[in-house]
């Protein structure tokens, strides 16, 4: 940790080589959401393994590339292809791109994930934007934070969710006539989903969704004064709720089937944020 800062200089160094800009918002695009990128305008990619010190993920589906370009004008980074707990990679590494973004000169931060609906008035398929998240992954990644001559290690969690960015997220759903849920999104390490016992348990502390990723992301970029933006697609509903088995096809299949309707709300987002002074 005492190199975050030498580490971050040789990241952004090699980045530099390609990208001079200043991206206002950052996005991380989930399980199947990547497609995302496509409707960039002028987009430039860097595969995530020739970043000095950036991780590389090893789920089927994320392409692990960073890819800079613009929306309605607004200049913004997408990472597609996000890194997982279960993947074995300590929280630090999981959250440095987070740290990457923020030296880019990012001010929003859309987080983008697939979950599973433990709110049983929820439907697979539905989106459902976070309102604030339950951290049951027993860590978290500002253990063994001992800079704070950069940033602090006490941060405060209330508005983890920018309530400013869930009205425009909000907007953005009813202008493009997106339905679009809200909720806590409780996240469990993974990587085998959870049983009908601890969805039943995950309903009575009030969640809504769960997932195994996000909330790493979100903590840090809260530590950076970075505003969220949290998007789930609910892929299933939970295990236990329908009484059949949960399948990973099955969460790749809905998000694919719900991919144009993300991607009208994120388009939409990024239209609000363009006429807004972020
Ligand atoms: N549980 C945890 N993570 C998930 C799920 C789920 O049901 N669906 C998609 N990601």
């Amino acid at each position: 940790m005492e190199n975050i800062t030498k580490t971050l200089k040789k990241s952004m160094k090699y980045i530099r080589r390609y990208y001079s800009s200043t991206p206002k918002v950052g996005l991380i695009l989930g399980s199947g959401l990547g497609v995302m990128a496509d409707s960039l305008q002028n987009p430039l990619s860097i595969p995530y393994s020739r970043i000095p010190f950036f991780p590389v993920s090893t789920v089927k589906g994320h392409s692990n590339t960073l890819v800079f370009g613009e929306i309605h004008n607004l200049k913004v980074v997408v990472m597609k292809g996000r890194f997982h707990y279960y993947e074995e990679y300590p929280m630090e590494d999981i959250t440095y791109p987070v740290r990457v973004l923020k030296e880019l000169g990012i001010k929003v931060l859309v987080v983008t994930n697939a979950g599973g609906s433990v709110n049983p008035r929820f439907r697979t398929g539905d989106l459902m934007v976070l309102t604030d998240h339950i951290n049951l992954m027993g860590d978290n990644p500002l253990r063994g934070w001992s800079r704070e001559d950069l940033y602090p290690r006490f941060i405060d969690m209330t508005f983890g969710y920018n309530p400013e960015m869930i009205q425009v997220l909000k907007k953005a759903a009813l202008k493009n006539k997106v339905p679009l849920r809200q909720g806590v999104y409780a996240a469990m390490t993974g990587p085998s989903y959870e049983t009908p016992a601890e969805i039943r348990m995950l309903d009575s502390i009030g969640a809504d969704a769960v997932g195994m990723s996000t909330v790493p992301e979100v903590i840090v970029a809260n530590q950076l004064g970075l505003r969220v933006a949290g998007i789930s697609l609910l892929t299933n509903m939970a295990a236990g709720i329908l009484k059949k088995k949960l399948d990973h096809k099955e969460v790749l299949e809905t998000s694919e089937k719900a991919r144009s309707k993300f991607i009208k709300l994120i388009k939409g987002f990024l239209l609000e944020l363009s006429k807004m002074e972020i």
